[in-house]
C-alpha cells in the first residue's frame, strides 16, 4: 500500500487509473482543476472502489496552491501526471495557452516532487511524439518526428524535461505513450465525458449514433491504407488504467533499470476508421450515419504499437479489442451518469 498522487485524477484516463491503483491496494490522493471535466467521477470512483479519496480542486499552474497537497501529504510515494490540454486542433490555434499551461503545470508538479522528496514520477505522454513513423509498428527507440501540432510538442518537451531531470537527480521517471484511448469502465459509472465537445472518433461515432450528433465524417478514403482511411491503435481505458498501476509498482518496487524509461500503449493491431465504424455497427446492431469527408490536416496516415516492452518489463497485457471498446462506449453513450 503505497500513497501515489493522480494529477487530472478526474478525468478520462486519470479517474479509470483512480479505480485500478485503489483496486490493487494503493492510496490515492487526486487534483484536478475540472478545466475540461467535471467533478462526478471523483463521486464515482469512490462508489466503485468503496474507498474515500482526497481530492483537491486546485489549478497547477499555481505552484503555492501545488504545495499544499505535498504539505498536506508527506507519504506521497508516486506521482502519475495527466494533467495537460490535449486538443490537438485547439493546439494549433492557441499554441501560447498549450506551452503555458502544459509545460507550466508540469515545471510545478517536478519543482514539488524535487522539494518534498518524492522521485517516482510516471508522465503521461502520447504516441503523437512519434509524428508519422515510416515503419511500423512503432517501438520505444523510434526516433520522435516533428510533432504534428503544439500539443505533441507539449508531451516531446514534456520528456526531454523529464529525462534531464532523471539523469542529473534522484528521480525515477516513466513516460507511458499512449495510442489511441478509448472504451468505458465496466461499472458504466465512468467514461470519456469532456466539457469540450468530443472530437475522437469513438464518442463521434456513438454520439452520432444515439441522435446526439447529425453524422460522422470520416476524413479521407484516399490514403495508402487497406480500404483508404487512417490507421490507429485504440487501446481500451481499463487496459491503460492497469499499465499505470504496473508502472507504479515497476518503480515502487525499484525494478527499473535506468532512470528514466519509456513505454509504448497499445494493443500492436491497427484498425482503420472505416473497420472501427463496422466494429460498432456489429456490436451495436446499427447503421452508422457517417459519409466521406475531406482529409483533416495533421493527421498521421498509420499507426500503432509493438508493446513487447511494457508486456516484458511491467508485465502488463491488454485484454480488450475493439468491439470490447465500442461495447462499452455505446453503453456509456446511451447510460452515462452525467
Ligand atoms: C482517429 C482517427 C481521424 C474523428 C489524438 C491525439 C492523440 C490522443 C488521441 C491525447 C483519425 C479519424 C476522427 C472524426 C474521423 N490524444 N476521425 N472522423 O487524432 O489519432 O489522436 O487523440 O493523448 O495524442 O493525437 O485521434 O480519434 O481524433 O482520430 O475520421 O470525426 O479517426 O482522421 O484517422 P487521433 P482521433
Amino acid at each position: 500500500m503505497s500513497k501515489v498522487l493522480v494529477t487530472g485524477g478526474s478525468g478520462y484516463i486519470g479517474s479509470h487509473t483512480a479505480v485500478d491503483l485503489i483496486q490493487n491496494g494503493h492510496e490515492v490522493v487526486t487534483i484536478d482543476n475540472h478545466h475540461n471535466s467535471y467533478t462526478a467521477p471523483i463521486d464515482y470512483i469512490e462508489q466503485i472502489t468503496g474507498q474515500k479519496l482526497k481530492h483537491y480542486k486546485l489549478d497547477l499552474c499555481d505552484l503555492n496552491a501545488t504545495k499544499v497537497v505535498f504539505e498536506e501529504h508527506n507519504d506521497i510515494k508516486g506521482i502519475i501526471h495527466f494533467a495537460a490540454l490535449k486538443a490537438v486542433g485547439e493546439s494549433t490555434e492557441r499554441p501560447l495557452l498549450y506551452f503555458e499551461n502544459n509545460m507550466k503545470s508540469l515545471l510545478n508538479v517536478m519543482h514539488c516532487a524535487q522539494e518534498f522528496g518524492v522521485k517516482n514520477f510516471i508522465f503521461s505522454s502520447s504516441c503523437t511524439v512519434y509524428g508519422q513513423a515510416t515503419d511500423l509498428p512503432v517501438t520505444e527507440n523510434t526516433e520522435m518526428k516533428e510533432a504534428e501540432s503544439p500539443y505533441g510538442r507539449t508531451k516531446q518537451l514534456g520528456e526531454y524535461m523529464l529525462k534531464d531531470l532523471a539523469q542529473f537527480s534522484k528521480f525515477q521517471v516513466i513516460s507511458l505513450r499512449y495510442f489511441n484511448p478509448a472504451g468505458a469502465h465496466n461499472s458504466g459509472l465512468l467514461g470519456e465525458a469532456p466539457k469540450q465537445i468530443a472530437l475522437n472518433l469513438v464518442p463521434v461515432i456513438t454520439e452520432t449514433a444515439a441522435g446526439k450528433r447529425k453524422e460522422c465524417v470520416v476524413f479521407g478514403n484516399d490514403y495508402d491504407t487497406r480500404d483508404g482511411s487512417c490507421v490507429r491503435d485504440y487501446i481500451h481505458v481499463e487496459d491503460l488504467a492497469s499499465a499505470h498501476t504496473c508502472a507504479v509498482d515497476y518503480l515502487l518496487e525499484e525494478k527499473n533499470a535506468d532512470s528514466y524509461e519509456v513505454f509504448n500503449l497499445g494493443i500492436g493491431d491497427g484498425v482503420t476508421v472505416l473497420e472501427a465504424i463496422k466494429a460498432f455497427e456489429e456490436v451495436s446492431g446499427i447503421q452508422l450515419n457517417y459519409r466521406i469527408g475531406p482529409r483533416r490536416s495533421g493527421d498521421v496516415i498509420a499507426i500503432y504499437s509493438n508493446y513487447e516492452r511494457a508486456k516484458k518489463y511491467l508485465g502488463w497485457k491488454p485484454k480488450f479489442g475493439i468491439k470490447e471498446i465500442m461495447q462499452s462506449a455505446w453503453h456509456w453513450e446511451n447510460n452515462r451518469p452525467f
